[in-house]
């Protein structure tokens, strides 16, 4: 009888570690963090720094623009940026003193109507972003805006400019309502 017991409790115990082996062979992920391979769950723990980060063969105009958008998403911003928010009406007036000032600083990057298709923007790497396209996705919210604009892209070596010495906040501000007036033509000052 106390054999069968033991049996029985050996029979149990032998099980219980198969069905922990198994388990933690189908873990998603298990098998990629073994090899190395890339998954595409971008949620997988080591995922960002094996696969955005430190990769040498992936591309590098769109790490730069990923680290951009992954800073803002996760690691947050600056304090004067957190709660920032646009301080000027959209009205005619606005809009056209943000496309006057687009004009004179940001257009010979990013193109006359935000598509970065003037002479400068084809020799840099990143290129420079297709504002026309950006200002309709929900990152462009005032925040990322004024933070983008005001600090540039030092932080991720990128040819953006930093803004915040050469233009005041507002002016920043009228430039952002001129991108989200759908960068109207142009009144030359
Ligand atoms: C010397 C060229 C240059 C000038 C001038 C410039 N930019 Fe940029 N800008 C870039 C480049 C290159 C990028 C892409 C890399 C990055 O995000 O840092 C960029 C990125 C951006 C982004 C982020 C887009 C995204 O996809 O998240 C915004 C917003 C932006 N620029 C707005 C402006 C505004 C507004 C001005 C004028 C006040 C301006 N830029 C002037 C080169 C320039």
């Amino acid at each position: 009888m106390r054999d069968g017991v033991r049996t029985t409790f050996s029979v149990i115990g032998t099980l219980v570690v198969l069905a922990l082996i198994v388990t933690a062979a189908c873990e998603p992920g298990a098998a990629s963090r073994k090899t190395g391979q890339p998954t595409g769950d971008m949620w997988q723990p080591h995922w960002l720094q094996r696969h955005m980060w430190g990769v040498p063969d992936a591309d590098p105009e769109m790490l730069a623009r990923m680290n951009r958008h992954y800073t803002f998403m996760h690691v947050g911003l600056p304090k004067e940026y957190i709660h920032a928010e646009s301080t000027i009406e959209p009205n005619d007036a606005n809009v056209a003193a943000g496309g006057v000032l687009y004009g004179n600083h940001c257009a010979r990057c990013h193109g006359t109507d935000g598509l970065g298709d003037d002479v400068a923007a084809q020799s840099l790497s990143p290129s420079p972003a297709l504002l026309q396209h950006m200002i309709e996705h929900p990152v462009a919210v005032d925040q990322y805006l004024l933070w983008t604009i005001s600090e540039g892209g030092k932080d991720f070596e990128t040819d953006m400019p930093a803004f915040k010495e050469t233009l005041t906040r507002e002016q920043i501000w009228k430039i952002i309502a001129y991108m989200r007036a759908g960068f109207p033509e142009r009144v030359k000052d």
